[in-house]
């Protein structure tokens, strides 16, 4: 823990600045810390929900007095209202929003990683059984899946449906249109080009939902035809060497939507309208959206800068298909992978031949695994 060394009142109350023995400083708002609170009115005992709104704040809200206390926590007395807090110095260090750094456009916080064909040589995969049955091992398998946005599983029952119990482990199978599972082979008459032998460039999977799928699954149970390899791309990885070679390109895939449909069977049509590479409001890169199958008729775009769109397009794919990003795996029966569908492309390369191809994939969703994830890590944290 870093102490908290002095608290100093700045423009009469509207705001303190903290000084921590380590040299640090950071203001904070009298409003933002009085709805912050952390005493039993502000917020319930029982679930840390907050009991109050904000019409509950005075506008007026200012900071009577500031000090730090013999048990080093920060101890404030609002006006007008009297009420009193006291806030831990880590619980203030986590939260301090005074940052001067500018980011660049497409940001990526620091609990991902972004990756090229150099982790080929080591790619995140955990055992199915040690993880069911060990915290410490399915916390490490879900800490590579939001690091790397992707995982392999390894001996996993080769039996039908069992990687929604893969999924289970941290959360809960997304069903649609497709089924609770599906089944990825050849087919006579596919309803998707993914039921086919057919090779598939590397893509995000679903871009026509909204909200979209956010975790994939591919469970393998045969692979004995020739081919049927599996390729991932950091498609975020991409997006850095797009942005370095052009900012203009970043631009234009960033701020104008594509649209995206699949209605591949009688009783679908699946419509969505999305930024190919999507930015939050504060510039951080969130999801890449990438399928040639699936992507439909581009009419968000001015004219004027439709041009440019398509030349951005074809770089940022002919990136996303360069060897120097790709991690390649044939995947052997009992193994899986699973990819952050907001992030990792994956692609297969074209089968054939004697053998069988039988992959079943399935769906869940990001904030489950990453809610199971924070848990587990707290839990170790605290026994340590
Ligand atoms: C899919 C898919 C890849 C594969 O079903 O979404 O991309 O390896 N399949 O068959
Ligand atoms: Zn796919």
């Amino acid at each position: 823990m870093n102490p908290l060394s002095q608290a100093e009142i700045l423009d009469s109350g509207l705001a303190v600045a903290l000084h921590w023995n380590n040299g640090n400083t950071a203001r904070f708002h009298a409003i933002w810390l009085r709805d912050n609170a952390l005493d039993a009115q502000t917020r319930s005992p029982q679930n840390g929900q907050r009991l109050i709104s904000i019409l509950d704040v005075s506008a007026q809200t200012m900071i009577e007095s500031a000090l730090i206390s013999d048990a080093g926590n920060l101890e404030i007395v609002f006006s007008p209202d009297h009420h009193q807090c006291e806030f831990a110095p880590d619980w203030l260090v986590q939260r301090v929003y005074d940052e001067t750094t500018a980011r660049p456009l497409a940001w990526t916080n620091n609990r991902i990683e972004r990756w090229d064909e150099a982790l080929n040589g080591g790619v995140p995969t955990a055992d199915f059984t040690q993880c069911r049955d060990d915290a410490a091992a399915l916390r490490q398998w879900l800490h590579s899946v939001e690091r790397y946005g992707f995982a392999k599983m390894t001996g996993i029952p080769t039996e039908s449906g069992k990687l929604c119990e893969v999924a289970e482990l941290f959360g809960y199978v997304r069903e649609t249109n497709y089924g609770r599972f599906f089944e990825v082979r050849n087919e006579v008459n596919p309803v998707n080009l993914a039921y086919t032998g057919l090779g598939l460039q590397a893509h995000s999977d679903n871009p026509y939902r909204d909200p979209v799928p956010t975790l994939q699954l591919l469970n393998c149970i045969e692979n004995s035809a020739d081919g049927g390899e599996s390729i991932v791309v950091d498609s975020f990885k991409a997006v850095e060497i797009l942005a370095g070679e052009s900012q203009e390109y970043l631009h234009v895939l960033s701020h104008y939507c594509a649209r995206f449909e699949y209605a591949g069977s009688s009783d679908v049509c699946l419509q969505s309208k999305r930024p190919m590479i999507e930015l939050n409001a504060d510039d951080e890169l969130i999801a890449v959206r990438f399928n040639n199958r699936s992507i439909a008729s581009i009419v968000d775009v001015p004219f004027e800068q439709m041009q440019t769109y398509y030349a951005a397009y074809r770089r940022f794919a002919e990136i996303i298909t360069d060897p120097s990003l790709e991690v390649t795996f044939k995947l052997q029966p009992g193994e899986l992978f699973i990819v952050d569908n907001t992030r990792v492309l994956h692609s297969r390369t074209a089968f054939s031949g004697a053998g069988t191809r039988w992959l079943q994939g399935c769906y869940a969703d990001k904030d489950g695994l990453l809610s199971t994830l924070r848990t587990l890590e707290n839990k170790a944290e605290a026994a340590a």
